[in-house]
């Protein structure tokens, strides 16, 4: 293996980074962002892993979950906040229903570039360049807007250090206490199915609180019962921009790539000799690679040795997205592949990006009984394997909107255009992601029941 360096990335081939005109101004915006303060800490990052370590042995779940793209349009401390109501939530059911603690990384903080399947676009008769995500150009339909620039970068950089702001704040300051958790139900939640189940969990929880209050035990002794750990991630794919963001770690003197806690290779960049993995491969962050229908087992095989060397437990999840009529035909083989090496991962499902669609009314979209359906596939799948499934990995909102149809509201294709938001992919509305949580809670309960067996076997 070459020496790795901070920019050795430069020296291989590399997808989906544009161009910039005014490459002076991106060496200048860069150089500021080198000199700003780290958005995550070294510390936290190692949290994360020893937990994702947890996960690849059977003991806990992880949750992640947040928007496709990331928005100036949509940067709203309100849409922060109920963003992170709906992961609370979806957290609490799977721990109540699996018995085993949920990890809870958002899709967020930084989550703003996108790979594109096509570099341009066409409407009436004028073609200009895709749109890449608001850190490097304009969703706007314009020439102009559409030229990456590189003032966005900072503007994204300063958005995600006051979400994590907020994030840290609700996690620690007290909004996540057990014995708040009926101020997790979003108001327009509250009248539907979901939101009635979610009420009878609030009683089931406040029972035991109540129970173990008398016991002595409640959260003005016990941290763990009003503070959560929220971590972040995104896409590693702006290079230049998560190079800028890499620091070498004070304590161990290793690189950490502080833009996120964790982050994910996409499964358009995840070329084994490509410089997304080249990137990855010298920084200390858990990483993810997103394994959909091209990838073949030896390339898994040898991405995973290039990413993780050592076999650290917690370092790889691989985020399946194969679509919900092709997980027999994908996953089993990367099982078994990955098995037979003996490597330690995180597998964890994204019944998303396999599942989209154009509606005949002309929206991307997602069925949600696609949705569920990929991902109660990918639980027996593993379970038939003898190996364990330890995540969810979801495109979702805290907002009413209506890009995913289906679901208890019964969104349907005419209903797309009421309050289509998304700047990229259709997500799950904050009613979708519960009844999610909710419909396979079943599954979470018997998989964690299942690797429990596992784990007493073994020992
Ligand atoms: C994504 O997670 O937004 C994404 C683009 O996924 P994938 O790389 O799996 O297509
Ligand atoms: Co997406």
């Amino acid at each position: 293996m070459k020496k790795w360096t901070l920019n050795s990335w430069r020296n291989y081939p590399v997808k989906h980074i544009p161009e910039y005109e005014n490459r002076k101004e991106l060496n200048m915006v860069l150089d500021k962002i080198r000199n700003f303060p780290p958005l995550v800490f070294a510390g936290e990052t190692r949290t994360l892993k020893n937990q994702l370590a947890d996960v690849a042995d059977g003991k806990a779940f992880l949750l992640q979950g947040g928007d496709c793209a990331e928005s100036f349009a949509e940067f709203h401390p309100d849409n922060i906040r109920d963003t992170f109501k709906v992961i609370l939530q979806m957290s609490l059911v799977m721990t109540y229903s699996a018995s085993m603690p949920v990890v809870k990384v958002g899709r967020i903080a930084g989550q703003f570039s996108k790979p594109r399947s096509s570099p341009t676009e066409v409407k009436n008769g004028q073609e200009l360049p895709s749109y890449l995500g608001d850190n490097i150009n304009g969703i706007e339909f314009s020439a102009k807007l559409r030229k990456p620039d590189a003032k966005r970068l900072f503007k994204a950089y300063s958005q995600s250090a006051s979400t994590l702001n907020l994030l840290r704040a609700l996690s620690q300051g007290g909004f996540a206490d057990l014995n708040k958790v009926h101020l997790w139900n979003l108001g327009f939640l509250k009248k539907s199915p979901e939101g009635k189940k979610f009420k009878e969990l609030e009683d089931k929880i406040a029972d035991a609180l109540s129970f173990m209050d008398a016991c002595g035990i409640n959260s003005d002794f016990n941290r763990r019962l009003k503070t959560v750990s929220c971590f972040t991630s995104h896409e590693a794919l702006l290079l230049p921009f998560e190079e800028a963001m890499t620091r070498v770690d004070s304590t161990t003197g290793k690189y950490h790539d502080t833009s996120a806690h964790f982050v994910w290779i996409g499964d358009r960049t995840r070329q084994p000799n490509g410089g997304h993995v080249e990137f990855c491969r010298g920084i200390e962050n858990p990483i993810g690679i997103k394994c959909g229908p091209t990838l073949k087992t030896e390339e898994l095989i040898k991405l995973c040795n290039i990413l993780n060397p050592k076999n650290e437990k917690g370092r790889i999840t691989l985020i399946s997205r194969f679509g919900h009529d092709n997980v027999e035909k994908f996953l089993p083989k990367l099982i078994r592949s990955i098995k037979k090496e003996g490597l330690n991962v995180v597998w964890s499902c994204d019944p998303m990006h396999g599942n989209t669609i154009k509606s005949a009314t002309g929206f991307k979209t997602r069925p949600f009984n696609n949705v569920v359906k990929e991902v109660k596939k990918v639980f027996a799948v593993h379970k038939a394997e003898g190996s364990y499934a330890g995540g969810l990995h979801i495109e979702m909102t805290g907002k009413n909107v209506t890009e995913c149809t289906g679901g208890a509201q019964k969104i349907s294709e005419k209903d797309l255009s009421h309050r289509y938001h998304t700047h990229c992919d259709p997500r799950l509305n904050a009613s979708q992601a519960l009844e999610l949580a909710f419909l396979i809670s079943d599954e979470i309960k018997k998989n964690s029941q299942y690797s429990k067996n596992i784990i007493q076997a073994v020992s």
